[in-house]
């Protein structure tokens, strides 16, 4: 009797292992797949990413500040459709704006510096007396 018990330890222990280590290959192979869905981005996708990445850090935000996160493509917020605005200035620095060897490249934080609103207007007070 004494033995039968030692045996049923013995046996359960040993399927307590075979479960652990199962689920620990479960847990493997789940990465696996995750790690194979990461790969598939092509490298225009990637691009694009780290470019949305820049955005918000150069405007202090995430991504909701201008996304509707259940349909990244929907121009739902305000912010998208001024981001969009403000992508085509960016452009239009680049291409017309600065010109020679030494010409800055034009970015968001160039105006923005950190902030979704930047401070734009100047500091003085003009005295009308
Ligand atoms: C400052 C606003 C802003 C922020 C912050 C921002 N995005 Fe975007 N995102 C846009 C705009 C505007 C477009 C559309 C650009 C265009 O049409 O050329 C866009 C496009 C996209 C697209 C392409 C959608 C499509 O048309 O297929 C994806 C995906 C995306 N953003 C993901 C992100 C992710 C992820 C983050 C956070 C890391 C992020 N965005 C942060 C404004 C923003
Ligand atoms: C030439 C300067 C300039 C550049 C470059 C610029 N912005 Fe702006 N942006 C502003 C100013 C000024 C404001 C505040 C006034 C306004 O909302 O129009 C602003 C406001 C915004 C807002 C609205 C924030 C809010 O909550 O009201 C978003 C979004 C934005 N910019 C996104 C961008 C993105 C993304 C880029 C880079 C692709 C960019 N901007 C580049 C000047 C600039």
């Amino acid at each position: 009797m004494r033995y039968t018990k030692q045996k049923v330890i013995f046996l359960s222990s040993i399927l307590v292992a075979i479960l652990a280590f199962s689920s620990n290959k479960n847990a493997a192979s789940k990465s696996n797949l995750d790690k194979a869905k990461v790969e598939k981005l092509s490298d225009a996708d990637l691009k694009y990413r780290e470019y949305m990445q820049t955005i918000s850090r150069q405007l202090g935000v995430t991504c909701d500040y201008c996304h509707d996160v259940s349909n990244f493509k929907a121009p739902t917020k305000i912010a998208y459709q001024t981001a969009k605005q403000h992508m085509e200035i960016v452009k239009w620095l680049n291409l017309k704006g600065f010109q020679g060897p030494k010409a800055p490249v034009a970015d968001c934080y160039m105006c923005h510096r950190g902030a979704a609103v930047p401070e734009y207007k100047e500091k003085v007070k003009i005295s009308q007396d």
